[in-house]
């Protein structure tokens, strides 16, 4: 958008967006002054803030390909973003040609540009929701139309319960999305971490985003644990204990090469419902 600046219909440009600002991490265009302005900021204090955002999305597009080739071609993609290299779709897709997915967010500007994108694509759809009302998601019509429950289905909350605070109970709202799920389906989830951080960065993060539509919420090791609770976690890569790790080592062929600043501000894990 750095072209033109123009704002798409019912989107308020004014006021700095997580979508927004994680396509500015990105390298994306899809962003305006005021999440330019935010984002630049964020660089100031966390300069390998754009190490952060790619490290999460090599653990979205590693994780999504391993679902797809345990043999899930159902994907439901919450807080999915805005569209960049290598969505979900086009990921299971390259597994799985049969692979539908169901993406969910609550920012208009993610379905103005995912719906230009996935056009005439009949195996995806865009729902424009809040995550928080969980069987509204489910039980929307374009989710009902594309995701059987009584087959296996990857639920995925990629960086997004960090934007829920503790009083919004993210681990019931995970549960509720869960609860739906026959065996053998997947939870694939990441979420921001203040455990390898100095106080005052976190808490320069935590104002910035204070100052946008949704507050951040980073959590420690045990408390992003909990959101796994009656899972079967997979090992992380081959040879490594089945736990949450930084998403750097998720999937990653060379632990030692995969660890870097970025990846340690996020925790991850894939999991199987048994
Ligand atoms: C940091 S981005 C993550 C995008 C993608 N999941 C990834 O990991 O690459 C977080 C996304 O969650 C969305 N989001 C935040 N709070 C939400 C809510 N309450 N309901 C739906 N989406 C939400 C934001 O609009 C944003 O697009």
């Amino acid at each position: 958008m750095s072209g033109t600046e123009e704002a798409p219909p019912g989107v308020d440009v004014s006021v700095p967006s997580a979508a927004r600002l994680y396509d500015y991490y990105l390298g994306g265009e899809l962003n305006y002054p005021a999440d330019r302005a935010a984002g630049e900021e964020v660089v100031r204090k966390v300069p390998e803030i754009r190490d952060v955002a790619w490290s999460n999305r090599g653990f979205l597009q590693r994780a999504v390909r391993w679902v797809a080739e345990q043999g899930v071609r159902q994907f439901v993609d919450i807080g999915a973003g805005l569209p960049t290299q290598n969505n979900t779709h086009q990921v299971a897709r390259a597994v799985r040609p049969d692979a539908r997915v169901v993406y969910v967010d609550h920012d208009p500007i993610v379905q103005v540009h995912a719906n230009a994108l996935l056009a005439g694509d009949e195996q995806t759809a865009v729902v424009l929701r809040d995550l928080r009302d969980a069987e509204a998601v489910l039980d929307d019509p374009a989710t009902r139309r594309l995701i059987d429950f009584s087959e296996p289905v990857a639920m995925m909350l990629v960086a997004v319960t960090h934007f829920l605070s503790d009083e919004e109970d993210p681990w019931g709202l995970v549960a509720r999305y869960l609860r739906r799920l026959v065996p053998g389906s997947h939870l694939i989830l990441s979420a921001g971490t203040q455990d390898f951080q100095p106080e005052w960065r976190v808490r320069a993060v935590q104002e910035i985003y204070a100052r946008s539509s949704t507050g951040v919420h980073t959590r420690t090791r045990e408390q992003i644990e909990r959101y796994f609770d009656g899972l079967e976690i997979v090992p992380p890569y081959e040879g490594a204990k089945a736990e949450v790790t930084y998403v750097g080592f998720w999937g990653a062929e060379d632990a030692e090469e995969a660890d870097s600043d970025g990846s340690r501000w996020s925790y991850c894990a894939v999991a199987r419902v048994p």
